[in-house]
């Protein structure tokens, strides 16, 4: 069994290999810059730690690996577009070092790619991955859509969020860590309970992401910070803090939202503030540490020797304090 640190180190120098050399150009550099920004790499590390669970042959699963990573940035291009987000990875995004086209167009480009790694994968499960691999896509764009939509609303209850940040975040990880179950012909229980772990995993994860788009250091976290608050996004804190507003708060959280035109930066610490004075932060924390326990329920569940699960209770607690 190979430890996380080398199960990335393997997954990195596989993708840092890869060349796009189709042409044009124009179409394919975007694929090999957004790729060579890296980022933590955690999709294919989970599917290949689901995997070495159980076998240790982890090279026979480098394409599907490589497919999931470069779906997910495929997803980056496109949400970046639609969150008008200017960074990512402490570098500019694709639609600003090109254009919106081009973000538009070689995230097309990378989805299909994405398909090719994946049905690069041993035959034995291909139909099993595609199928799992496409329902995952298909509710990952559910999810988008409904992040899109819930940003011109004001009454999206805690529950509508959770159910879209599973859909946008939490079925990736929890593909990743079953395609990985069903590849090492893990028992059926167990790749079920291993998607169980990734769901919660993932809820925690993009708790922690709102959290961080907020209160993060944006040199360590490379995206800039307050891009939800300028959005309007309908995260945890905004929910928690026009639900614990007193009358002056509401107001305040009100004007905010509706403003037209404003300065970003005083949006943004305007609406920092009242999340401090409301104290919706802390209830942020509490909530990443309950999904976080669930999380390791689930993965109590699977039938491997306790020290075998190890590496991937490391991984999330990672995860939970992580500040990138
Ligand atoms: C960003 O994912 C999108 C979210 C689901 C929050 P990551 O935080 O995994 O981004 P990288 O790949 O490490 O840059
Ligand atoms: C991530 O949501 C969901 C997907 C990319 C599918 P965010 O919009 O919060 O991700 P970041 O913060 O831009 O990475
Ligand atoms: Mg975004
Ligand atoms: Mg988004
Ligand atoms: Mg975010």
């Amino acid at each position: 069994m190979y430890t996380t640190d080398e199960l990335l180190e393997k997954i990195n120098r596989h993708i840092a290999q890869l060349e796009f050399t189709r042409q044009p150009k124009g179409l394919y550099e975007p694929v090999s810059y957004v790729l060579s920004l890296g980022g933590k790499r955690i999709r294919p590390l989970l599917m290949l730690m689901a995997y070495n669970l159980y076998r240790d042959d982890v090279e026979n699963i480098f394409s599907p690996a490589t497919g999931i990573e470069v779906y997910h940035n495929y997803t980056l291009l496109h949400d970046d577009l639609m969150d008008k987000a200017d960074r990512r990875r402490g570098k500019p995004t694709v639609h600003k070092v090109w254009d919106e086209n081009t973000a538009i167009l070689s995230g097309d480009a990378m989805l299909v790619l994405a398909y090719q790694f994946m049905a690069g994968c041993p035959s034995a499960c291909l139909k099993e991955v595609m199928d799992l691999f496409s329902l995952t896509a298909l509710e990952i764009c559910e999810g988008q859509q409904m992040d899109m939509e819930f940003e011109t609303r004001k009454d999206v209850a805690e529950e509508e969020y959770l159910q879209m940040i599973r859909l946008k975040t939490s079925v990736l990880l929890a593909g990743s860590l079953k395609i990985g179950a069903l590849l090492a012909n893990a028992p059926e229980a167990d790749a079920e309970r291993l998607y169980d772990f990734g769901i919660n995993l993932g809820v925690a994860f993009q708790l922690k992401d709102d959290m961080l788009d907020v209160y993060g250091d944006p040199n360590v976290f490379g995206k800039n910070i307050g891009g939800d608050i300028l959005c309007n996004k309908k995260t945890y804190l905004l929910i928690k803090a026009f639900e614990q507003a007193d009358e002056r708060q509401h107001r305040m959280l009100d004007s905010w939202v509706d403003a037209k035109i404003y300065v970003p930066e005083a949006k943004i610490s305007a609406v920092t503030a009242l999340y401090d004075e409301i104290g919706v932060k802390t209830q942020c924390e509490r909530l990443i540490e309950e999904y976080t326990t669930r999380a390791q329920e689930a993965l109590q569940a699977v039938e491997v020797p306790e020290e075998r699960k190890q590496a991937l209770t490391g991984l999330m607690e990672k995860l939970m304090y992580r500040e990138i």
